[in-house]
């Protein structure tokens, strides 16, 4: 088959992790089509990039149904808008190759788009399917919909995929293909750089991720009380009905006595240049992280990094070799890696060089391009006509 017709399927308007993965995989898919559930910043990205974007209506009410409901267990009223979209998008996907769900609402319906299209569908994973993140009955029901009706599943780590298999996910299907970034490196030094940004003088460390429970920044800020000399960037904005996190996380800082030396920035667009400022990017989720793309973006632009050893991270970080792990939730153990990392030893700097290469290398764009691409080429052949 020559190039095949893509459709990427995503239920979300903003761009959190799973959508930065997919604009940057679009950039090799320019000639693709994309349904995008709600108009925002995703849509405009994609469109950007010259794919050809349908909104489809009722798109909005699915807004209601959080990450951790399934979808197919929603109320009566929402089963018609269901059924509206599943509609829309069939006849979306008849005009393509291959349908690429890229989110898990986005995978439900389009799973059943695919039965009535009769299109092979492939579904970008960018969760753990683990009982800390999902409740039984919506672990059970994606993984039944992913073995009957998805070509193949990708995930973006052998955390990840190991959840899946757990969770009962047939071990053939799934494909570990590793997220890729490529970030632009800004010439200038960390001083400059604070000083253009209105950040201090001093050791700096910063938290980059959306706002949520399970990302773990309030043993952030709970370590950063431990760290007297230090002060503290959040970076990042509640996404998923969270926004109380966020008030919780700013009374905590005036509860532990911080709140001089933390700024919560919002979510923000300079997120390289920012890493860059860092003495060190702290990443603490206390839950299993499917992969963690502020890893790889903190380790390309040559920051030091201290993590949760959960999930993704000790693979990311090559058991300890490309930054400091630290047990998820430790508060004490965050606070002392992130005093290591800010008076910079030759073993963090050691860590910092070869965290760069790999990131170069193992989480280069390219990679994940290519490694998403030949499957997309090889499923697509397999299209009924
Ligand atoms: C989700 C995951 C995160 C991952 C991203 C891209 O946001 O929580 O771990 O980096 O998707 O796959």
């Amino acid at each position: 088959m020559s190039r095949p017709r893509v459709l990427f399927v995503s239920h979300m308007d903003g761009i959190s992790g799973a959508e930065q993965v997919l604009v940057d995989l679009a950039k090799a898919w320019r000639d693709a089509a994309a349904f995008v559930f709600r108009a925002g910043p995703l849509s405009t990205a994609l469109s950007d990039l010259g794919l050809d974007v349908t909104i489809p209506t009722g798109g909005n009410d699915l807004s209601v149904i959080r990450k951790d409901k399934p979808l197919l267990l929603a109320l009566p009223s929402t089963l018609a808008t269901i059924s509206g979209l599943v509609g829309a998008l069939a006849r979306r996907a008849r005009d393509c190759d291959l349908v690429y769900a890229n989110s898990q609402k986005a995978f439900t319906l389009s799973a059943l788009a695919c039965l009535m299209a009769r299109r092979p569908l492939i579904w970008h994973l960018h969760d753990s399917l683990d009982r800390q993140h999902f409740g039984a009955t919506q672990r059970r029901m994606q993984i039944t919909l992913a073995n009957r009706l998805a070509s193949r599943v990708i995930v973006p780590s052998e955390a990840a995929a190991a959840a899946f298999r757990a969770a009962g996910g047939r071990p053939g299907h799934v494909a570990t293909i590793a997220n890729g970034r490529d970030l632009a490196i800004d010439p200038a030094g960390k001083a400059e750089l604070r000083q253009r940004l209105g950040l201090p003088a001093g050791p700096l460390v910063g938290v980059f991720s959306r706002l949520a429970a399970w990302k773990g920044q309030d043993v952030f800020l709970r370590a950063l009380a431990r760290c007297p000399d230090v002060t503290g960037i959040v970076v990042g904005s509640a996404m998923f009905a969270e926004d109380d996190f966020e008030m919780r996380l700013k009374a905590l800082a005036r509860e532990v006595a911080i709140e001089h030396r933390v700024r919560f920035l919002g979510r923000r667009e300079d997120v390289p240049a920012l890493m860059q400022a860092m003495d060190a990017v702290v990443h603490p989720s206390v839950a299993p992280e499917p992969f963690g793309l502020t890893l790889v973006e903190a380790m390309l632009v040559g920051v030091a990094v201290v993590a949760s050893s959960t999930g993704a991270c000790s693979e990311i970080l090559a058991d300890g070799r490309c930054g400091q792990l630290v047990e998820p939730g430790s508060v004490d153990g965050f606070a002392a890696a992130m005093r290591t990392a800010v008076a910079a030893p030759d073993a963090v700097r050691r860590q910092v060089a070869a965290a760069t290469e790999r990131a170069r290398t193992v989480y280069s764009l390219a990679r994940m391009q290519n490694g998403i691409s030949a499957l997309i080429h090889a499923h697509a052949a397999g299209a009924k006509p």
